[in-house]
């Protein structure tokens, strides 16, 4: 029977509650608080210069946009705005959007569609994340910072008719900075171009707040394409612009379809960026204080320094998050819980804030407040992102091609370098994987892990679970791996799954095992067939991987070698490694240690 809309939206609430996860709108209003949490960072959304210069906006043009700009919404104050801010971030021109979200949509999907690639940091915000998915681009997603698997993967992304590196100045969450240096290196060598979404570096970094990009000396080649300076953060009114070329700015207004599709904004916010941009670039003293008391409230909490205003104050549980921000709140303060998903699983915090009206004394006695909450934190370097680096998942274009062998080979050449374990957490059917895996590589007790659950119907979990009389709860999964692998400090974990890729756990809503995959952004391998149909399984699972911004780091193609199967993917299918797995006859333990050592696995185990 069909459930009321409302009642399975409440189902919903409740579950985000329970986790810790629901969000509740305040009023807006400032509160009495300190403010350790908006992004008004100079202070610019009560000057007086642009209050007032919104106002005459509003006498002279009238409140609305009337219309998207290229069917006559807006007014002369939008090209004045637009000018201004090309003027002082040294570019030919810029255009403006309603949003900062817009402005990204609108320029990432101008510039790459299907056939290119974009290449994002795993820790980009969301409007860069949606961006990319939106553009239908190939999205190639490397770890925050890790600017060695940025280069492999613009190094497999050789036949993209167009890449993208995608980046922020500073990262809203993090506070810390890519090299762009090294970053416009790496897009010169490998004929990409770079976009900088530049929310919290401009204004507070630069010469007269310009940003990152114009503070870092480049050298060689400039494969800048773009800036996005949001200016609902430093500039303290709203909008945001993209900042390049002349022909990038025609090229958007012909094919941005967030600039083309909306209502320009409101005059007054062009009035107010007019003279929100001179405030900010004559407000060098308050730059200062910001950055200044940042590394002091950074230090005094013995964290790595920030390269902006923004300090994170990592503590995993999204509940315990809350909590300390509700202490802080009695306590004064301002300063914002954040949770899945605008962090990932068990990365959730506290993102601390400083402004340059926060006083010398509010700092201390904010850190004072947070010394003494006994909450562990973890920095921002030890987040969970790491352990899920310790786990490899195995997953199969199919059931019965071989992912235990795999699997098995796996753990054979992870127990080399340390402790290694396997763990199947959903079994269906009488036969039992971990045995095999067992008994192939003589394992002991402590690295073959009991499964989650162990169904005797061999069907697709979801079946099998149904014919126990069970529900097979995702979200247990989640759990327990993370669990697993805080237990198991230093333990490599290979997970294989059941059946293939797609297999659902249930179907009332529908989770699939990808889905799985996709929220712990797991390191994974697949597994296919070697023979005759593999090219439209593998390719699919690839897709299937892909559309969830997962790349695994090896094929396996297991079974009799096949030539032309193995140059075709060669060729298409853009994975880091292709391993054939031959019948082993026997099958056996020294079958698979000398396998092991003719092919070096190692690579796979890193991020
Ligand atoms: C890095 C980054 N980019 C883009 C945006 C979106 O900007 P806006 O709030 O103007 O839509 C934000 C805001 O949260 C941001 O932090």
């Amino acid at each position: 029977m069909e459930v009321p809309l409302d009642e399975s939206l409440r189902g919903e609430m409740t579950r985000w509650e329970a986790a810790g996860l629901r969000r509740t709108l305040g009023t807006g209003e400032r509160s009495e608080r300190v403010d350790f949490a908006s992004n008004d960072y100079l202070g610019l959304t009560r000057h007086p210069r642009i209050i007032e210069s919104a106002q005459q906006a509003l006498a002279d043009h009238g409140v609305g946009g009337r219309a998207s700009r290229l069917l006559g919404g807006g007014c002369i104050l939008h090209e004045e705005a637009e000018e201004k801010c090309a003027e002082w971030l040294r570019a030919e021109t810029a255009l403006l959007f309603p949003s900062g979200y817009q402005a990204n949509l609108g320029v990432i999907g101008a510039l790459a569609g299907r056939g290119d690639a974009v290449f994002s940091d795993r820790k980009n915000h969301a409007s860069l994340v949606d961006a990319a998915r939106l553009s239908r681009a190939r999205v190639y997603v490397h770890n925050h910072l890790d600017l060695q698997e940025l280069e492999c993967q613009l190094a497999r992304a050789g036949s993209a008719a167009r890449r993208l590196v995608v980046t922020e100045g500073v990262f809203s969450m993090d506070g810390d900075a890519p090299d762009l240096v090294r970053l416009n290196e790496l897009c010169s060598t490998f004929d990409a171009w770079l976009i900088i979404d530049e929310a919290h570096s401009v204004g507070i970094l630069g010469p007269q707040g310009s940003g990152v990009w114009e503070e870092c000396a480049v050298e060689g080649e400039n494969r800048l394409a773009a800036r996005i300076v949001c200016a609902g953060k430093a500039l303290g009114v709203s909008g945001a612009f993209v900042v390049g070329s002349d022909e990038l700015r025609q090229h958007l207004i012909q094919r941005a379809r967030s600039f083309l599709f909306t209502t320009a904004p409101s005059p007054a916010i062009a009035g107010a960026l007019i003279a929100a941009i001179d405030a900010c670039k004559d407000a060098e003293a308050e730059r200062r204080a910001v950055c200044t008391k940042a590394k002091e409230l950074a230090h005094r909490l013995d964290l790595t320094e920030p390269r902006g205003a923004i300090v994170p104050w990592i503590i995993g549980d999204a509940g315990k998050a809350i909590e300390l921000s509700e202490r802080l709140f009695d306590s004064g303060f301002e300063a914002r819980a954040v949770r899945p998903p605008t962090v990932p699983d068990g990365a959730s915090g506290l993102r601390l804030v400083v402004h340059c009206y926060n006083s010398e004394d509010e700092v201390d006695a904010l850190a004072r407040a947070l010394s003494n909450t006994n909450v562990h934190v973890r920095t921002a370097r030890q987040n969970v992102a790491e352990d899920i680096d310790r786990a490899l998942f195995v997953a199969g274009t199919d059931t019965g091609i071989g992912k235990t062998v795999v699997s098995s080979l796996l753990l054979t050449a992870a127990r080399r370098h340390g402790p290694a374990a396997y763990w199947k957490p959903v079994q269906t059917g009488e036969d039992s994987d971990s045995l095999s895996v067992r008994t192939l590589v003589n394992a002991t007790n402590a690295e073959v892990l009991p499964p989650a659950w162990e169904l005797p119907l061999p069907a697709s979990p979801h079946a099998a679970a149904e014919d126990a009389g069970i529900i097979l709860q995702s979200e247990r999964l989640e759990e327990g791996l993370q669990g697993l692998l805080r237990t198991l400090i230093d333990t490599r974990l290979i997970v294989e799954l059941a059946g293939g890729l797609l297999v659902p756990y249930h179907l009332d809503p529908v989770r699939m095992q990808a889905d799985w995959l996709e929220r712990a952004h797991a390191p994974l391998v697949l597994v296919a067939r070697s023979e005759l149909g593999t090219l439209n399984h593998t390719l699919l699972s690839l897709e299937a991987l892909r559309a969830r911004h997962l790349e695994p780091r090896a094929l396996f193609l297991v079974g009799e070698p096949h030539a032309s199967n193995r140059q075709t993917l060669d060729r298409i299918a853009h994975v880091p490694y292709i391993f054939e797995v031959p019948p082993f006859t026997p099958l056996d333990q020294s079958a698979l240690e000398a396998w092991c050592q003719d092919h070096d696995l190692e690579a796979l185990f890193r991020p």
